[in-house]
């Protein structure tokens, strides 16, 4: 009985109205969190060369981008800093007047209830540019974690809601969570970066942030493209390190990953369409060769409907705009 010409699957599709009381997914500027890179120096506001649109602004600078921000409605944002000193073990990571706890102050000056998200990372800081402290060439685990915990309290210190460790080191959550309760931080949240992969992807991000490794790459702590299995395991892991929200990086390529990760954890779970999704396609929409607006909304849809309940997106603003204007 079931079948046609019983069923026909056209009927759900024939109206606007139809299609969008049936709709199984929804995309809104509730899901988003924009990142911002926020430099040292004064004044500035230097477009990123493969991220059209997207800039490193200077403190001074923050408000007007902030303000902006919350005009369109996003209510959450992600902070990277780029300090004027580097050194080999990134102690500008932790200092109270770094460049990441100086613009969280700046920003709570006028915004005390925008959501803020600290990523919790040594590569912006240290000269050599890999994630941790480096001993013969290799990064040690346990002597990262201290900082990686010195680090998070500072933030919240300072002001964030939310630390984002993105190291990859093993054992990270539990020693940030620890530092942060021994601190009196008991509801400061942790969203764990646990399966990020070793990906062509952060390219852009890394010309941003002047963050690429100086020798060697990062796959002795990000994951291999190749492997699911141990992408749940790390999360696993996280959870019960006590992460409150799980995070999954790169999305695009990722999205079997998301979809895994939705149907075996219950935390909420964040995905970053980095920065190579992004250049991706501002490069192909400025040669023409594609409706921009119609495959970032696309792309951005597909992360949700993969099991994604926010999206970490330097399409943020704009689709903001978009989808006030489209429903
Ligand atoms: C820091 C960090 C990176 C990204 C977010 N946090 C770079 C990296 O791991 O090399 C990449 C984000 C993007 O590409 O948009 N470790």
């Amino acid at each position: 009985m079931s079948t046609y010409p019983n069923r026909r699957m056209r009927r759900k599709r024939n109206n606007a109205a139809i299609r969008k009381i049936t709709r199984e997914t929804s995309l809104s500027v509730n899901d988003f969190i924009y990142p911002i890179f926020v430099t040292y120096g004064k004044r500035v506001q230097d477009n990123i060369e493969a991220m059209p649109g997207i800039n490193r602004v200077s403190i001074d600078n923050l408000k007007k981008e902030v303000d902006q921000i919350c005009d369109l409605g996003i209510q959450a944002i992600i902070l990277f800093g780029i300090p004027e000193v580097k050194d080999s073990v990134g102690s500008n990571s932790y200092n109270p007047n770094g460049i990441i706890q100086l613009a969280i102050k700046e920003i709570r000056k006028t915004r005390p209830d925008i959501l803020i998200i600290t990523d919790v990372c040594m590569c912006e800081y240290t000269d050599h540019g890999h994630c941790g402290i480096t001993e013969n060439g290799s990064v040690n685990n346990d002597k990262t974690l201290d900082i990686l915990a010195k680090i998070s309290t500072s933030h919240v210190e300072a002001g964030s809601d939310i630390v984002a460790p993105s190291a990859m080191m093993d054992g990270q959550v539990s020693a940030i969570r620890s530092s942060l309760d021994q601190n009196g931080y008991v509801d400061s949240l942790i969203m764990a970066y646990s399966a990020k992969y070793a990906s062509g992807f952060y390219g852009p991000f890394r010309e941003a942030a002047m963050s690429a490794p100086s020798y060697g790459d990062r796959q002795s702590y990000q994951l291999d493209k190749a492997n699911i299995r141990e992408a749940m395991e790390e999360i696993r892991l996280d959870v019960e390190e006590g992460a409150d929200i799980i995070m999954v990086k790169p999305a695009l390529s990722y999205l079997d990953v998301i979809s895994a990760a939705r149907n075996g954890f219950s935390l909420p779970i964040a995905s970053y369409n980095v920065s190579g999704e992004y250049s991706m396609i501002k490069a192909a929409a400025q040669n023409g060769w594609i409706d921009e607006k119609r495959i970032a909304l696309e792309i951005l849809t597909s992360i949700k409907r993969a099991g994604a309940d926010m999206i970490i997106t330097y399409y943020a603003k704009e689709a903001a705009k978009w989808l006030s204007k489209t429903n």
